[in-house]
């Protein structure tokens, strides 16, 4: 059922594992100051209680990690490059030397065991001086700054990696300016043309990715990377079937633009309807033409919408919006777990799109409870996280079987990290567990979960035995 050469694998972004925060000429990122992550406010300057700046050290302990994740037999290792590793302030001439070389460790280390990585150009970690100086996206002028970036890194790996992203979930902008945009302006004080125009900014960007890299090495293979929450409508109703296909096409619009190389009829209808008049340059026009050899996704939960806005109240979990599905059940942060939701949008990109798809990001974030051994080991049981990647891979499967094309799948997380909508640990995604608490307490070592065994087993039978 999967194909021969299927990419399994597991996926992290810097911010989130490496720490080192201020190491080797690193500049501050917006993480940096998030300690709370997306429900609290940002800081001045970097402050101790924010896990991300050490992570989960993996800046010093990347070999120790990979070697675990080739003992799980893992063909594909999706991480960032810290942007402000390589200009740290995000606007300088050079790039910084020794960023340069942890990558290339990096990705050397990978190359030892057959691994092919897949590098996210930007993943929520946008220079801070970027976002402090130009409202981060919202200004034209990080266009410039971005292409700066990735030629000087597709030059610099051009023989060490094949695989990129261009923006982490390019769509999660319009729900999250600052993380996702580098858009200081409080959300609240911004407007949707104002949004949407960053969003602009982002797109072009992308496209420009795309034209630098091939440029650079005709075969690279550059996606975009999409966060996937299908819509159902609440009820049959005619109404909230077509309300659902509205929400749909806030996150829709950012693929389209990226397959299709231009604005869908529905947007530029959206924009009309509410005055959103955006500037897009002639050049901009051109540069969207370069569309993307693939299509990459986040996959976690399902949505509902419905028309009557007294009936929209949004769900605890619910990262995009929408209603929570009274039939489906939730994990404990809320998120709703729904494995036929990523049959669901694999078909629907598939029949819109015929691109090879991918996905680079799905997993349950769990609390763990380790049992702490008689020989000073921790054991992990962890058959919640089996159960639902068993069921999200069967799905996986089943989509394939009825024709569509997926390169690759890779767990979120596959190593314990700091959660990005929380910052905390307890939040765990891994295979691999890593000894460290909320308080930032812990020895960082690293144990293997029970899901590890099974992980490793599904790769070797090429998902024929889950
Ligand atoms: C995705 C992000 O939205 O979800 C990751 O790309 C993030 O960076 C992941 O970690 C899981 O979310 P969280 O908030 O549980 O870490």
């Amino acid at each position: 059922m999967f194909p021969e050469h299927f990419l399994w694998g597991g996926a992290v972004a810097a911010n989130q594992c490496e720490g080192a925060f201020d190491e080797d000429g690193k500049g501050i990122s917006i993480q940096d100051v998030l300690p709370k992550g997306l429900k609290g406010e940002r800081t001045k300057s970097p402050v101790q209680e924010n896990l991300k700046l050490r992570g989960i050290d993996f800046y010093h302990r990347y070999k120790e990690d990979l070697k675990l994740m080739a003992e799980m037999g893992f063909k594909v290792f999706r991480t960032s490059i810290a942007w402000s590793r390589i200009f740290p302030r995000g606007d300088e001439k050079e790039p910084n030397k020794k960023g340069l070389e942890f990558y290339h460790s990096l990705f050397a280390e990978c190359k030892k065991y057959g691994i092919e990585p897949l590098v996210t150009l930007s993943h929520y970690e946008t220079p801070l001086y970027l976002a402090e100086k130009y409202d981060g996206w919202r200004s034209r002028k990080l266009i410039d700054f971005y292409k700066i970036y990735v030629k000087t890194v597709f030059e610099e790996y051009k023989n060490e990696v094949k695989y990129w992203l261009t923006f982490n979930e390019i769509n999660s902008i319009l729900e999250s300016p600052f993380m996702s945009g580098a858009i200081v302006t409080p959300k609240e004080e911004l407007t949707e043309e104002q949004l949407y125009q960053a969003a602009h900014h982002e797109l072009t960007a992308s496209a420009w990715a795309v034209k630098i890299g091939h440029e650079i090495n005709e075969d690279f293979k550059i996606g975009c990377m999409i966060l996937s929450v299908p819509v159902y409508p609440l009820t049959p109703n005619p109404d909230d079937i077509l309300a659902a296909k509205e929400l749909e096409h806030r996150n829709l619009m950012f693929a389209d633009v990226h397959v299709r190389g231009t604005y869908p009829g529905y947007a530029l209808q959206y924009f009309k309807e509410h005055g959103i008049s955006l500037d897009i340059e002639e050049s901009d026009r051109e540069i969207l033409k370069e569309t993307v050899d693939f299509v990459s996704l986040s996959y976690y939960m399902s949505t509902c919408a419905a028309a009557d806005s007294e009936k929209m109240r949004r769900g605890e979990g619910n990262i995009l919006g929408g209603v929570p599905n009274p039939t489906l059940k939730s994990s404990e942060w809320g998120w709703q777990i729904d494995p036929k939701g990523l049959r669901y949008v694999l078909e629907m990109y598939w029949e819109r799109y015929q691109k090879p798809l991918f996905v680079v990001e799905n997993g349950l974030g769990a609390r763990d409870h380790p049992i702490h051994k008689a020989d000073g080991s921790l054991e992990i049981v962890d058959d919640y996280r089996i159960e639902y990647l068993r069921r999200h891979i069967e799905e996986v499967g089943q989509a394939i079987e009825n024709g569509v094309k997926v390169m690759g799948y890779t767990v979120w997380g596959c190593i314990d990290l700091v959660s990005a909508s929380t910052a905390q640990m307890s939040k765990r995604y891994g295979m691999i567990y890593v000894d460290r608490n909320d308080d930032g307490s812990g020895t960082l070592k690293r144990w293997k979960k029970k899901s590890f065994g099974w992980y490793q087993n599904v790769i070797a039978e090429n998902g024929r035995n889950l």
